[in-house]
């Protein structure tokens, strides 16, 4: 695996005279542990070691570059940094066993398309794969750091900036979407939606997100009102709660929600499947597909 450069922290006394001395060392033990979690996932799934290498990969990429982002702009003492660093112990095992939970549902075989995918996380880890991937992401921001991790992992990919809404998509044989979620707009459903009606996509893979911001755009489902709706969404930001009660009732509405879009993929007679990824906070994904012709 790529060594990670950690850059010396407190070379520059003027930009980071804040700084914490001790924060290469805690960033040295985040990296030790994550290590040791690799290589623990390793040996329990020899069959997933290449795809284990390639997420380990991709995030130490993204941690080290988040640091030297860090170092340039921010005057903090390394407190704030460190719980929100990408590769900060709570934040990179969920990261991890997200998204090598979402590869494993989604075909080895045929295109596929990443569809909000910010910084083409799940796009670019299909790529490394060896597969043909597209991704499409609204935030022009994100589709250059998408393309920057994809040049420095040496890996061809086309990320476009687009809507997925409305805006033209490349076809792929296959849709996967990580956490959509859009201001006052249910993304997730748009999505679902979308593909139920694009033939050519034949599987959709898609994990779902908390769902405050779609809260004033209800997808008329059958059975439920706009006010319940509203409430589930509400409830189910409650994910990222620190009470452990809050959080459980946040599961509970985005499994509310969840379900509602499985019986509206089923009453289109299309195969549909809620799966829950342990050790995550946001890890109902939703597995559909069509017949094969
Ligand atoms: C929570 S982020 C998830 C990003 C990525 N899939 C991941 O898991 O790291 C949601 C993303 O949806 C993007 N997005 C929101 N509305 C969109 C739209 N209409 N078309 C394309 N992308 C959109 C946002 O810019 C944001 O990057």
């Amino acid at each position: 695996m790529r060594g990670f450069e950690i850059p010396n922290v407190n070379e520059d006394t003027s930009r980071l005279s804040r700084v914490q001395e001790d924060v290469t060392e805690r960033i040295q033990s985040i990296l030790d542990s994550f290590k040791s979690l690799v290589e623990e996932q390793k040996r329990m799934n020899p069959e997933m070691n290449g795809e284990i290498d390639n997420v380990g990969r991709l995030l130490l990429l993204k941690g080290e570059r988040d640091l030297r982002y860090w170092m340039r702009k921010r005057k903090d003492t390394g407190e704030t940094f460190l719980k929100e660093f990408s590769i900060s112990a709570d934040f990179f095992r969920r990261k991890f066993f997200e998204l090598l939970e979402l590869l494993k549902d989604i075909p080895k075989e045929g295109s596929v398309l990443d569809l909000a995918c910010g910084t083409g996380d799940v796009a670019i880890l299909l790529a490394m794969r060896g597969q043909k991937s597209f991704g499409v992401e609204i935030d022009p921001g994100q589709v250059r750091m998408g393309r920057f991790y994809a040049k420095q992992l040496g890996i061809e990919i086309d990320i476009r900036q687009g809507n997925i809404i409305n805006g033209d998509l490349p076809q792929a044989d296959h849709w996967v979407a990580k956490h959509p979620c859009a201001k006052n707009m249910a993304l997730p459903d748009a999505i679902i939606s979308r593909w139920s009606k694009e033939a050519s996509a034949h599987k959709l893979v898609c994990m779902t997100c908390c769902q405050g911001k779609a809260q004033d755009s209800f997808p008329s489902y059958e059975g439920m009102s706009a006010e319940q709706w509203k409430g589930l969404c509400k409830q189910s930001d409650w994910t990222n709660n620190k009470d452990p009660e809050k959080q459980r009732l946040g599961h509970e509405a985005m499994d509310a929600i969840d379900e509602k879009r499985i019986s509206f993929l089923s009453g289109l007679d299309l195969q549909a499947t809620l799966k829950k990824v342990e050790n995550t906070i946001k890890g109902n994904v939703i597995i559909a597909e069509k017949a094969s012709a």
